[in-house]
């Protein structure tokens, strides 16, 4: 028996589907909605829209490629939250109506435990309790995860997530969205020295990046009333010293929560681990206090369906399926 599960993820602008067999990746297709970049960020709207003109044909290409015949799978999972309400729907009603009609039962993911698990795609050895330090558009948490279904968020953003941080500093320097990739590609040729912004002080393990956003955007407004074509003559520093400033505050808290809790393996998942600057610097931390860091491959660090698949599959070996009245969260929590 192969144990196939078809998984769906559309929480957001990226439509994606998955097939996974005995817990080995057999496809991973990701439809990434372009378009809003020329809108600032993402309209949740044409999200919604853009995920019901893709989603069959996204289907069947990651049903191709994993060279499986829809008659043949034994569940359905999805995307139950948190994410864009109108996106997760599309997701959600696709997946309930073809379990329905293929007879299989359906599993509802929560996506930010997905993100949690996505270092152990393809049967990766897991040690458990592990923190995860879950980095993306919409999350900045650091969890303690004792089992696959036992998480605690020990500390978490009080206000925007990093990479929001990264979108809206990238976005003040009349970048595209989502600017955290143009910030690191350009931050490689970049002094990280070049300018500092100043701390921001935040209790406990908790995070809060709104204030250096808000820093940010008056040190530019300075600096081009000095030099109108500041941002065009510095880009490549401005970009390396803020980025090196939104690792520096993610990394100073993780350091605390390791040392405090006494685990020997750390996760980093979420869009912004695919930041080059971050697995630099984290792969440095763990030489130096002797942890053991496991961070996703770049296809499974931002959204997608794979990453779904995964943690579909621990609960499918768990029989832990979900009803056909199961409705999706916008704000899911976590624990
Ligand atoms: O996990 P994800 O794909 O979607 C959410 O669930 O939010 O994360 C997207 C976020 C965006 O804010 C994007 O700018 C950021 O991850 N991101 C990066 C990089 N790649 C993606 N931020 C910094 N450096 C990167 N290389
Ligand atoms: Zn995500």
């Amino acid at each position: 028996m192969n144990n196939s599960i078809l998984a769906i993820e559309t929480s957001c602008d990226d439509t994606s589907a998955s097939v996974i067999s005995n817990g080995i990746i057999k496809s991973n297709i990701v439809s990434s909605q372009i378009d809003h970049s020329k809108l600032g960020g993402v309209v949740p709207e044409i999200a919604s829209r853009a995920h019901q003109k893709n989603i069959i044909y996204i289907v069947e290409r990651a049903l191709d490629e994993a060279g499986i015949n829809k008659k043949t799978l034994d569940a359905i999972a999805f995307t139950i939250g948190p994410g864009l309400l109108g996106s997760l729907l599309v997701g959600s009603t696709f997946s309930k109506s073809l379990g329905y009609a293929l007879n299989i039962p359906i599993i509802g993911v929560n996506h930010l435990k997905a993100h949690a698990f996505s270092h152990t795609i393809n049967m990766k050895k897991i040690i458990y309790p592990f923190i995860s330090l879950l980095v993306s558009g919409g999350h900045t948490q650091i969890i303690l995860v004792e089992t696959y279904d036992k998480m605690t968020i020990i500390g978490e953003t009080r206000d925007d997530a990093v990479g929001e941080a990264f979108d809206k500093c990238a976005k003040i320097l009349g970048l595209d969205y989502p600017g955290g990739p143009l910030i690191d590609k350009l931050s490689i040729e970049g002094n990280s020295n070049s300018y500092s912004f100043p701390d921001t002080k935040v209790d406990g393990y908790d995070y809060s990046f709104s204030g250096i956003k808000t820093s940010f955007l008056y040190f530019i407004k300075k600096e081009l009333k000095k030099n109108p074509k500041f941002i065009e003559d510095n880009l490549k520093d401005i970009c390396a010293s803020i980025q090196s400033k939104l690792i520096s505050m993610l990394i100073l808290k993780l350091k605390k929560v390791i040392n405090d809790y006494k685990v020997s393996d750390v996760s980093i998942c979420g869009g912004v681990a695919a930041n080059s600057y971050l697995r630099k610097e984290i792969s440095k931390l763990s030489k130096s206090i002797n942890i053991k860091i496991h961070i996703p491959e770049m296809e499974y660090c931002t959204d997608n369906a794979a990453m779904i698949a995964n943690y579909a599959y621990y609960l499918y070996k768990d029989n832990s399926f979900s009803d056909f009245d199961i409705v999706p969260f916008s704000k899911q929590n976590i624990e």
